[in-house]
């Protein structure tokens, strides 16, 4: 594609809007607050901040220098980027196998975490409304779920419409569509996670009983608890280090697709760290402030009389394990339920919440997928978008078919980001050379990042990464194995 064709963010407000997007996603509502019960609560803060500090601030910027120096060339997505950043110290021929590996893979995981992606935004979709007709009002959440689910035509409905705004705002192009878009939509989520926020805490202990308070749901999550941290310091380091990966969007070739579309000498130090910081305020200041302090506040009507009957510990232990703070489709209605009226209102709110927060992280994926097809292939956009919607229709099918399908997916996804991230390093710092990366971060830099950030980068977060690679392979190769057996087609 010619190069003075391409086409660049029109404000910079628009392109760090898309960049918060891309990154803050059902990660941030849902599959945080799980890590955090998950993992001992205030355990889990530790490792987190530093695999924020060695590991997702210094990948975030390699994606990014790794995006404007593709676009340059006129390339969005990965297989044509590391060809290029390789060459600086191998043959063509070699560099050509980096970019066939990072393309291979970027390819992979997006068309696998859309496959189940797109369908819980679906989901998310479907439970806005269910909330506000209160369809589920007096009836057992995990049996309506079933329910829904078994309703094949309701689910692509909501799937669909999903879908194809998705695909008309990417069909519009980037300035013009997804810009746009999301300068509507990530104002809009803000507003919707503040004002869950303020009701939550409004809420107070709304059963009555001191002792089981929004608050306590908060201070489960705040205060660091180091005997947890050191009896389960592999199992947290893992768990933390993943979501990082996850929750801002990095080994998936997605940020990079957006920087491309930078202008060759357009800032990107500070707007990198713009979008961490933007994706963390939403992170454990929005989104650990909703699901897990509602659990605990409504912790008598959920947990079994038994359970509690042993005391708070054993009530968050319960909570973190067997409430599904994850599934929250599932989940959270019982405490709408006990809202009453307002309970609709909150649970749409919330769902609604979950469909924004999905829908432009899933923009960024169409739009890689779409980029590919056009610059990589040289299928026109307005086509490329079809076809892209087909692929998606064609992998949605298993999510809704086959049981089991979704666990196997997210472990495989997991290994690939670390894969991926570890190559993001390998070809961008290591073969691009370690003193052109720090030039291209610092070329139109608005801040001046400290230097001993270029060892962290260099040495550092590459040893860091090994940790969720390995694990996350362990974990893969376990799952595989036992999966076959469970295979059920529903
Ligand atoms: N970061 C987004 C989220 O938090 C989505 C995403 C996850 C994108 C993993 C790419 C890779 O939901």
């Amino acid at each position: 594609m010619d190069m003075e064709q391409r086409e660049r963010w029109a404000t910079k407000i628009g392109l760090i809007l898309a960049m918060a997007g891309n990154a803050i996603g059902l990660g941030n509502f849902v599959r945080f607050p799980t890590q955090v019960a998950g993992n001992g609560g205030g355990a889990f803060m530790v490792p987190y901040f530093l695999a924020l500090f060695l590991l997702g601030i210094p990948v975030m910027w390699v994606e990014w220098v790794q995006g404007r120096y593709g676009g340059k060339y006129g390339h969005g997505t990965l297989g044509p980027t590391f060809y290029l950043m390789a060459r600086e110290s191998l043959k063509p021929r070699s560099a050509l196998w980096f970019g066939l590996i990072g393309g291979a893979l970027a390819f992979a995981t997006t068309t696998l975490l859309n496959s189940y992606y797109l369908h819980l935004i679906g989901w998310s979709a479907a439970y806005s409304w269910f909330s506000i007709t209160g369809a589920y009002y007096g009836k057992n959440t995990a049996q309506f779920f079933s329910q829904y689910l078994s309703n094949h035509g309701l689910v692509f409905l909501f799937w669909g419409i999903t879908v194809v705004l998705l695909g008309i705002a990417v069909g519009q192009g980037v300035s013009k569509g997804i810009e746009r878009w999301v300068k509507v939509m990530m104002p809009l989520l803000y507003v919707f996670a503040i004002i869950l926020v303020i009701y939550v805490f409004a809420l107070g202990s709304p059963l009555g009983q001191p002792q089981w308070s929004t608050i306590k749901g908060f201070e489960f999550i705040w205060s660091p608890n180091w005997g947890y941290l050191k009896d389960h310091l592999w199992k947290v380091m893992l768990a933390a280090s993943g979501q990082i990966f996850f929750t801002l969007s990095l080994g998936m070739g997605i940020i990079q697709n957006y920087a491309s579309y930078l202008g060759p000498k357009d800032d990107v130090a500070l707007s990198g760290l713009a979008t961490v910081s933007l994706n963390e305020f939403a992170e454990v200041v929005l989104g650990g402030s909703i699901a897990v302090p509602l659990a605990v506040a409504y912790a008598p009507k959920i947990v079994p009389p038994d359970v509690l009957a042993k005391g708070s510990d054993a009530a968050l232990a319960w909570i973190s394990e067997n409430f599904g703070l994850g599934f929250s489709y599932t989940s959270l209605p019982n405490i709408f339920v006990q809202m009453g009226t307002a309970g609709r209102f909150f649970g749409a709110l919330w769902f609604l919440l979950l469909w924004f927060a999905g829908f432009t992280s899933a923009i960024a994926m169409y739009n890689y997928l779409t980029a590919l097809l056009e610059e990589d292939l040289g299928i026109k956009r307005s086509v490329g978008t079809w076809v892209v919607f087909i692929i998606y229709f064609l992998l949605g099918i298993p999510v809704v078919y086959i049981n089991g399908y979704l666990d196997q997916v997210d472990a495989w996804i997991s290994f690939q980001l670390a894969l991926l991230a570890l190559f993001d390093i390998i070809v961008s710092v290591w073969l691009f050379k370690p003193d052109n990366f720090w030039r291209e971060l610092h070329e139109g830099a608005l801040i001046n990042v400290p230097e001993f950030y270029k060892w962290i980068t260099v040495i550092i977060a590459p040893i860091f990464i090994a940790l969720p690679l390995f694990g996350t392979f362990t974990d893969l190769v376990s799952k595989t194995l036992g999966w076959p057996a469970k295979i059920a087609i529903l």
